[in-house]
């Protein structure tokens, strides 16, 4: 029997369509992003030193880490903050859940 996959599902702002993705408990949805290809911004490397990393999580929220003050405080200086914002890199994955995931317009300013 085959155990229940931990699944992401990303929808893009780009136009482009929904993506969903297996990804292993202990990967955050800012790597499984990464190893698939999807643009997500990280200029901290992923270390709650940024916001550039903002997604907003739609359903599944309820299965990922507490948010922490200092992810808060990031969240407050992202673009158009929302009820349902998250930082990427923050957001590790448990076995066995199910999460639908956007991920706002990116821009790339300068480097
Ligand atoms: S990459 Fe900087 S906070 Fe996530």
């Amino acid at each position: 029997m085959s155990v229940p996959a931990t699944t992401i599902t990303f929808q893009l702002s780009n136009g482009q369509p929904a993506q969903t993705h297996v990804a292993a408990p202990g990967e955050s949805v800012l790597d499984v992003a990464l190893n698939n290809g999807i643009q997500l911004q990280h200029n901290c490397g992923g270390v709650c030193g940024c916001s550039t990393c903002h997604i907003y999580v739609n359903s599944g929220g309820e299965h990922l880490p507490e948010i922490s003050d200092k992810e808060e405080d990031f969240i407050d200086r992202a673009e158009n903050p929302r009820i349902n914002s998250r930082l990427a890199c923050q957001c590790i994955v448990a076995a066995n859940t199910q999460l639908v995931v956007t991920i706002p317009p990116q821009h790339f300013l300068g480097h």
